[in-house]
């Protein structure tokens, strides 16, 4: 199984709604085997047109993010999303949404084998670290399962909506970028 095999197997799922109202899957983007991999919510409406995650304002700002700790979607790293499809209107993801889609992240969490798994947001960590994971006191944290160590940052929307929190958004860079140079220094080519 590749990557490629799961995403054309995942177009043609309708395990839930979202399926029929989407425009585009939005599948991921990056490289296939990075060794760290950021994980969303689900796709907005840009992503949905474009068939792309995070490229909207958001993903904007993902990208500079990003940046600043050497990583891109381009070079080292994977991006994608509890769901693959769009919630109209932009809404969170239902329970029965995410827990229809998981197995395909899970598949390609697999796939990708990363070291390290970024959360993005509350929906991504409380889906993927812990059910009662609260974002405004663990964010930045390391959790390690099964020889994965997880993170979670403010969803790049978040950091939109509230620029009071981008200081602290900066500081969980700056220790997940030593995460990176501890567990896997060859995300930067070393
Ligand atoms: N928000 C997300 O969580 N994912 C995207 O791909 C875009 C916006």
């Amino acid at each position: 199984m590749t990557l490629i095999q799961l995403n054309d197997e995942c177009k043609l799922c309708r395990k839930c709604g979202l399926g029929e109202t989407r425009t585009n899957l939005v599948f991921g983007a990056g490289v296939e085997n990075a060794q760290v991999m950021f994980i969303g919510e689900g796709p907005g409406e840009t992503e949905d047109l474009q068939g792309e995650p995070f490229v909207g304002r958001g993903g904007q700002l993902l990208d500079t993010m990003l940046k600043i700790i050497n990583l891109s979607r381009q070079k080292n790293i994977y991006i994608t999303n509890i769901v693959k499809c769009r919630p109209p209107k932009n809404r969170d993801p239902l329970g029965t949404e995410r827990d229809a889609c998981i197995g395909w992240l899970k598949t390609q969490i697999d796939l990708v084998s990363p070291k390290i798994i970024v959360c993005l947001g509350r929906i991504a960590a409380i889906t993927l670290i812990k059910d009662d994971f609260k974002i405004s006191k663990e964010h930045g944290q390391v959790f390690e399962k099964d020889g994965v160590y997880y993170m979670a940052l403010y969803h790049p929307a978040a950091l939109l909506r509230d620029p009071s929190r981008r200081p602290s958004t900066f500081e969980d860079l700056k220790s997940l970028q030593e995460l990176i140079m501890s567990v896997c220094p060859e995300t930067y080519g070393k």
